[in-house]
């Protein structure tokens, strides 16, 4: 069994239900949980804004880690904060000042992480890496829960390791049974899951599946 963190992505919970189905996961052993923000415009999908991450604050003391897929970061980091958002990562590629918006979460009293596209170079994350407490490494593009696993990624997680990385390394996309023990072996130390934790009626279970190491 792998002490590798567990972070649910709501975005394949049932929002109408959403306090019972992330008590449900965060009682079947989930670390932290996972917001997936879009806005239609970085990604081709819209989800969810800071009222979400406010109401979810009232509901839980569990990690709320924001992953921001959205093309103006700074203009929002502050607000996600004021939320409750204890992580707020934001992507290297967005059209903005990144640099910027890192300082503004961190001054805003949260955590913050840089998010890699699959088809970007690791070494675009190294100028931020002493200001981020979170590396998150997608392994879809990102936009949509329940596609396929790019075990390409994973030569990311070494790499930041040999950049002199500490902090957390997330991975995101198409994370299962079947694909979860090649990212612990790769170093991941958290693992985001949406249709592998959300789509299983038993969580617990699917939780303990996930930390499984042996393929
Ligand atoms: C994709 C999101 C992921 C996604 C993961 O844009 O960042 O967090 O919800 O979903 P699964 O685990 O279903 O691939
Ligand atoms: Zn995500």
């Amino acid at each position: 069994m792998s002490d590798v963190k567990i972070a649910p992505s709501i975005l394949s919970a049932d929002f109408a239900n959403l306090q019972t189905e992330v008590r449900d996961v965060l009682d079947g052993g989930a670390d932290l949980l996972h917001l997936d923000v879009m806005d239609g415009h970085f990604v081709p999908n819209i989800t969810f804004g800071p009222p979400l991450v406010k109401s979810l604050r009232k509901a839980t003391d569990a990690v709320l880690d924001c992953h921001l897929m959205i093309s103006e970061p700074s203009k929002y980091v502050e607000d996600f904060a004021k939320a409750g958002a204890d992580w707020i990562s934001i992507h290297v590629e967005a059209p903005d000042d990144v640099a910027g918006a890192l300082k503004t979460i961190r001054a805003a009293g949260a955590v913050p992480g840089i998010v890699l596209n699959p088809d970007t170079p690791v070494e675009r994350a190294e100028p931020f890496l002493e200001d981020v407490g979170l590396v998150l490494v997608m392994s879809v593009f990102p936009g949509f829960g329940g596609q396929s696993f790019i075990p390409d990624v994973l030569d990311k997680v070494p790499a930041l390791r040999a950049m002199g990385f500490r902090g957390e390394i997330s991975i995101d996309g198409g994370i299962a049974e079947k694909t979860a023990p090649a990212a612990i072996e790769a170093g991941v130390t958290i693992m985001v899951a949406g249709t592998a934790v959300f789509g299983q009626e038993d969580r617990a279970a699917a939780i303990r599946a996930l930390r499984t190491d042996a393929a």
